[in-house]
C-alpha cells in the first residue's frame, strides 16, 4: 500500500475534477469457483484500489464532494471469522491507512445512498463488470440492472481515466517491481525450452515464479507453439525440436502492478533461416515503433510505423509485393498483424478496459478505424509522459485467415499467396515490451529480457 496521502491525493483531485455529487465505488467480493467456501483467487477492483487502497472483499467507498466527506463502508470481523481467517484490523485502523477517518457498516450504504438520491444529489458510478457488483447497484440505486448501463457517469469515467493513465514514481517502481518478476519467468522458460518438455511444465514454472515475487499473474499465461492463436491458453503440446514458442506472461505485484511481456524462441535454440528472417522483421517493427515514441505523438502514428516497417519487411522478404505505404492504406498487412500495437498497462494489464475503450485509448482527436486490423488498436490517442504501454508487434501465419483472403481474392495486388503458404505452418512470433512515456521520449521498462536472435541463442536451452 502507498502512503495515506497518495490516496488522500487522489481523491481530492477526483472531488476537485467533479465538482458535485456522489462519486460511489464498489469493491469486489469473494466469487465462488464451485462451492461458496471455495472462492477464486480475489481480486480487488482497480480503481476501487486506486482510490481507496484496501484489497479485500465487500469494502465500498464513496467520495461524497459537495458534503467534502469520504467514506469508507465495511464490517468488522467478528469471532467466528478471526477462527477461519485470523485477526484482522478493525475498520476505522484500515480507514486511517489510506488517510479516511470516517467508516459505517456495509449495510449503512443503501441508507446513505437513498439519502444522497433524496436529497437530489446526482450519484456517479462507473460500469460494473462484475454480477455481483451489478446486482449490488440495482439494489443500492433502484435501478433494473438493464437500465444500469445509462446510469453510467461518463464525467466520472473520463476524470478516473484521465487520472490513473499518468502514472506517478511509486507507481512505476511498482511496474519495474512485477517485471522484475516477468524478467524471471520469461528467462526460466527460455532455459526451460528443449524439445520434449511440456508447454503446461514451463507454463506451472513460470506462473509458480510470478506466485514466488508475492503477486499473481497479471493475465492468464500464454505459451505456445502454436503462437498464431493470438491467446492460445491450452499449454497440452510436447515442445518439438525447430518450432517456435511465444511466451506472453506478466506477474503483478502483491499491490497488484502490471508487467506484460512476449518472446518469441526457437524450442533446442536456433533459429532456422526462414524464422530468423521473419524474427527479424518484428524485431525491427518493435524497435522502430519504440523510437517513436515521445509525448504529443498519437500511438495511431507509432502503430502505424511499425505495420509499415512489417510490410516493408515481408515485401523484402517476398511474401507482400507493390507499394508499402499503399499497402498499409489499403490494411494488407493485416493478413500477418490482424491485431493493434498495444494498450495501455498499470493496476491491469489492460489499463481501465473495465472503463471503455473508447475512453482509454481515444478521445475526441481520433476515432477507432472500421478496418480488419487497425479496429483492434487498444490505444490510439496522444500519447502524454506518465503513461505506460505495451509495444507488441506481430507476424503470424494463421491458415483459416489465409484461406478466407484467398477465396475472397482478398488484396491479391500487396499479397504474395503462393509465397504465403509456403509458410502455413510457420506459427507466429510477437516481440513485446513496456515503455514508459517520459518528458524526453520514452524508456523500456525493467531489466532487459533476452530479444535479439544472438541474445534468445544463448540462453535457450542452457539450464
Ligand atoms: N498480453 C496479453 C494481452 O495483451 O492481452
Amino acid at each position: 500500500m502507498f502512503e495515506a496521502k497518495i490516496y488522500t491525493q487522489r481523491r481530492a483531485r477526483l472531488r476537485q475534477k467533479l465538482g458535485s455529487g456522489v462519486l460511489l465505488f464498489l469493491g469486489n467480493q469473494e466469487s465462488p469457483m464451485n462451492y461458496p467456501a471455495n472462492p477464486y483467487h480475489f481480486r480487488q477492483d482497480s480503481s476501487f484500489l486506486y482510490f481507496f487502497g484496501l484489497d479485500s472483499p465487500d469494502l465500498a467507498g464513496i467520495i461524497d464532494v459537495e458534503a467534502d466527506r469520504d467514506i469508507l463502508f465495511g464490517n468488522d470481523i467478528s469471532v467466528d471469522d478471526i477462527i477461519w481467517m485470523g485477526d484482522q484490523p478493525l475498520m476505522r485502523d484500515r480507514a486511517a491507512r489510506v488517510g479516511i477517518t470516517e467508516t459505517l457498516p456495509l449495510e449503512k450504504l443503501k441508507e446513505t445512498m437513498r439519502d444522497s438520491l433524496a436529497k437530489g444529489k446526482k450519484v456517479h458510478i462507473l460500469p460494473p463488470y462484475r454480477p455481483e457488483n451489478v446486482l449490488k447497484l440495482q439494489s443500492l440505486l433502484e435501478i433494473p440492472a438493464d437500465k444500469l448501463r445509462d446510469k453510467v457517469s461518463e464525467e466520472l469515467v473520463m476524470a478516473v481515466v484521465e487520472q490513473r493513465s499518468v502514472k506517478i514514481p511509486e507507481e512505476i517502481e511498482q511496474i519495474e517491481l512485477a517485471l522484475d518478476a516477468t524478467h524471471d519467468m520469461h528467462t526460466t522458460a527460455m532455459r526451460m525450452a528443449k524439445p520434449g518438455v511440456l508447454e503446461s511444465e514451463i507454463a506451472g514454472r513460470i506462473e509458480g515464479i510470478a506466485l514466488s515475487h508475492g503477486g499473481f499473474v497479471s493475465f492468464p499465461v500464454i505459451l505456445t507453439m502454436n503462437g498464431q492463436i493470438l491467446h492460445n491458453h491450452y499449454h497440452g503440446n510436447t515442445l518439438e525440436e525447430g518450432r517456435l514458442m511465444v511466451n506472453d506472461s506478466g506477474a503483478e505485484t502483491g499491490m497488484h502492478y502490471a508487467g506484460d511481456i512476449t518472446r518469441t524462441i526457437p524450442v533446442g535454440g536456433s533459429f532456422s533461416r526462414k524464422q530468423e528472417d521473419v524474427y527479424n522483421i518484428v524485431l525491427n517493427a518493435q524497435t522502430t515503433a519504440i523510437d517513436s515514441i515521445h509525448p504529443g505523438v498519437m500511438n495511431k502514428q507509432v502503430h502505424l510505423r511499425a505495420v509499415t516497417t512489417l510490410a516493408a519487411g515481408l515485401n523484402d522478404l517476398g511474401l507482400m509485393r507493390g507499394d508499402v505505404d499503399e499497402a498499409v492504406k489499403a490494411g494488407a498487412h493485416a493478413l500477418f498483424m490482424p491485431h493493434g500495437l498495444g494498450h495501455m498497462m498499470g493496476l491491469d494489464v489492460h489499463d481501465m478496459e473495465d472503463l471503455g475503450e473508447k475512453y482509454v485509448g481515444y478521445d475526441k482527436s481520433v476515432q477507432r478505424s472500421d478496418q480488419f486490423g487497425l479496429a483492434f488498436l487498444r490505444l490510439a490517442k496522444e500519447l502524454r509522459p506518465g503513461y505506460v504501454l505495451t509495444v507488441e508487434p506481430g507476424i503470424y501465419f494463421i491458415p483459416a485467415l489465409i484461406d478466407k483472403w484467398i477465396k475472397e481474392d482478398k488484396h491479391t495486388e500487396f499479397i504474395d499467396f503462393e509465397r504465403v503458404n509456403e509458410y502455413r505452418d510457420f506459427g507466429g512470433i510477437r516481440i513485446e515490451d513496456d515503455v514508459l512515456v517520459t518528458e524526453e521520449g520514452c524508456r523500456v521498462l525493467g531489466k532487459p529480457i533476452p530479444k535479439t536472435v544472438t541474445e534468445l541463442e544463448e540462453i535457450i536451452g542452457a539450464g
